[in-house]
């Protein structure tokens, strides 16, 4: 579904993804974990077009999606929740949504809309609040539920645990599991390496803009090197 070749990221002289290359495959989770500074966000946003690469390829649905805008990339099914949720807290709880939905026909919209409504009674009852006074995790679902209104077929998230205490932790895990089962395939960027590795299928680590180890969750989870760096397990 999702095809990243040779991708590298340059800012100015910090060359922050050389030579990446990873892939989503229909109806799989893969995760992506790293240190901060890693590399994480960059790939994101190069997937998602908010940034541009200076080499490489990125196909999406078999279909090479380096020139489409952000925009359109969105409209084809690749929808990013960012980090730090970047939602618009001046704005209500419904006109974020709406935001998230503009690239749909208007017709659609408001079922759209409707349809995060019935999911997450938290934000239906702040409906027309402002978003600023939402919890951190009504926050978070505020955030994939924009994301959701965009009908995606790949979601992508950028450390959507970060903040949050253990008991929404489980529950943002468990509705990332349940978009899966809905069909949505799944990109998870995480600090949060142990959380990760048990909901994804495959991973990716990435260090100082490199992909230093692939394979399933359970290649990773016994490999000794990301055991010692990343789950504080000394081996
Ligand atoms: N907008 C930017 N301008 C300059 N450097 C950046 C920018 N965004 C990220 N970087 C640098 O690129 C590298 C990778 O950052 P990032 O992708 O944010 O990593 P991660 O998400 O894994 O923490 C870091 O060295 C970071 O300082
Ligand atoms: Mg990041």
């Amino acid at each position: 579904m999702l095809e990243i070749e040779n991708i590298n990221v340059r800012y100015g002289p910090i060359h922050a993804l050389k030579n990446i290359s990873i892939s989503v495959g229909e109806s799989e989770i893969v995760t992506v974990v790293g240190s901060n500074g890693a590399g994480k966000s960059s790939l994101l946003r190069a997937i998602a077009g908010t940034v541009k690469p200076s080499k490489g390829n990125i196909f999406f649905k078999e279909k090479k999606i380096n020139s489409l805008s952000a925009p359109s990339r969105v409209k084809s099914g690749l929808t990013l929740v960012p980090e730090g949720r970047q939602i618009f807290v001046s704005m209500t709880v419904e006109e974020n949504l709406l935001l998230g939905a503009h690239s749909q026909n208007r017709s659609q919209v408001k079922n759209l809309v409707e349809s995060i409504f019935d999911r997450f009674s938290n934000l239906a009852s702040r409906r027309y609040q402002l978003a600023s006074v939402l919890s951190g995790g009504e926050q978070q679902m505020l955030a994939i539920g924009r994301a959701m209104v965009a009908k995606p077929k790949l979601m992508m998230l950028d450390e959507p645990s970060l903040g949050l205490s253990p008991i929404l932790v489980g529950q943002l895990f468990e509705l990332i599991k349940e978009l899966h089962s809905e069909g949505i395939s799944i990109l998870i960027v995480e600090q949060n390496t142990k959380l990760a590795l048990k909901t994804a299928h495959r991973g990716y680590v990435l260090e100082l803009g490199s992909v230093r180890l692939e394979g399933t969750v359970s290649q990773l989870a016994a490999d000794k090197i990301l055991a010692e760096a990343y789950l504080g397990e000394s081996v």
